[in-house]
């Protein structure tokens, strides 16, 4: 089953929208794998924003996902990471339509309040960089009401 990494940044968590993003996956029937709540530091931000680091916004990026706990999620279902990113919206709020979570809680790139993995490979090397324990997909009575 694919796998992706989606992570509430600060002002996300700050704003108490945690609970909503999550019953959004839960509702469309995908499957919470882990679920993490952490003030990570700037290594790991920098490991994980790794091929961002030479672009202007990259120091207004360090301190904006430094100033707080972000929730890291692996949720897992078929085709997750493009579905997943397809419900967080566009990365610029101001382009994401209504009905998605970027569309219809925020205005800021620079606050755009979540991210999700932009490829099946990133997933996975996010999901070993936020989750050092292997996840072990679980089997669950759900499964049978959501796929064919
Ligand atoms: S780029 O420039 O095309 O590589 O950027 P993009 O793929 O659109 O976005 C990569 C991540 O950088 C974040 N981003 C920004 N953060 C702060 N300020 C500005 N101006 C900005 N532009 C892009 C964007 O949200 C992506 O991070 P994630 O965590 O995936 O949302």
């Amino acid at each position: 089953m694919e796998r992706t990494y989606i992570m509430v940044k600060p002002d996300g968590v700050e704003r108490g929208l945690v609970g909503d993003i999550i019953a959004r996956f839960e509702r469309k029937g995908y499957q919470l794998l882990a679920l993490r709540l952490i003030h990570p530091t700037r290594e790991l931000l920098e490991e994980h924003y790794a091929d961002l680091k030479s672009k202007p916004f990259f120091p207004s990026l360090m301190t904006y996902m430094t100033s707080g706990p972000v929730v890291g999620m692996v949720w897992g279902g078929k085709e997750v990471v493009k579905t997943g990113r397809v419900m967080l919206g566009a990365t610029n709020p101001l382009a994401s339509a209504p009905g998605t979570i970027r569309g219809d809680f925020c205005i800021d790139v620079g606050r755009n309040l979540c991210h999700g993995s932009d490829s099946v490979e990133s997933a996975e090397r996010e999901i070993a960089l936020w989750f050092k324990e292997e996840i072990k997909a679980h089997k669950r009575t759900i499964e049978p009401l959501i796929y064919e």
